[in-house]
């Protein structure tokens, strides 16, 4: 495994592209996966998207603390009532805002080998489940945040 470079926003316009699906369920995604969870353990963070490495495909990997989650074309499939609080993210360094989220979703995806996989999450998970599948749109949490 291997840590990849972080985007930044503002300098990586890749960050703000919509991302294709992933077809390919093979050794290459795999190597990709681990590595992006490496990177996001060793910056610290609860979530990243593959456009965060570069990296324009729908599939991020997220661990809030209860254990790696990927998801590999994830789909909300269900949003349930709200929340409001402060977010950051990887490719803005530094930087939080109050955001509004669902308080809990129902995703639809794909695991490492193509299976179909349901994820819920409610709270802080919920929180990164809609914002990694929002990098996945070319959406960063700042266009969400409260003005
Ligand atoms: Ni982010």
């Amino acid at each position: 495994m291997a840590t990849r470079n972080i985007t930044q926003y503002g300098k990586d316009p890749v960050l703000q592209k919509i991302c294709r699906s992933q077809l390919t369920f093979d050794d290459r995604l795999a190597t990709i996966l681990d590595d992006m969870a490496e990177t996001m353990y060793a910056a610290d963070g609860v979530g990243l998207a593959a456009p965060q490495i570069g990296i324009l495909r729908r599939y991020c990997v997220i661990d809030i603390g209860e254990g790696i989650v990927e998801l590999i074309n994830p789909v909300i499939a269900l949003k349930e009532g709200e929340q409001t609080g402060q977010e950051g993210c990887l490719s803005v360094p530094g930087v939080y805002k109050e955001v509004t989220r669902p308080m809990r979703v129902k995703v639809r995806a794909q695991n490492r080998n193509g299976e179909n996989i349901v994820v819920e999450g409610e709270g802080l998970m919920a929180r990164a489940l809609c914002h990694e599948i929002d990098h996945l749109d070319g959406v960063v949490f700042l266009d969400r945040a409260e003005k």
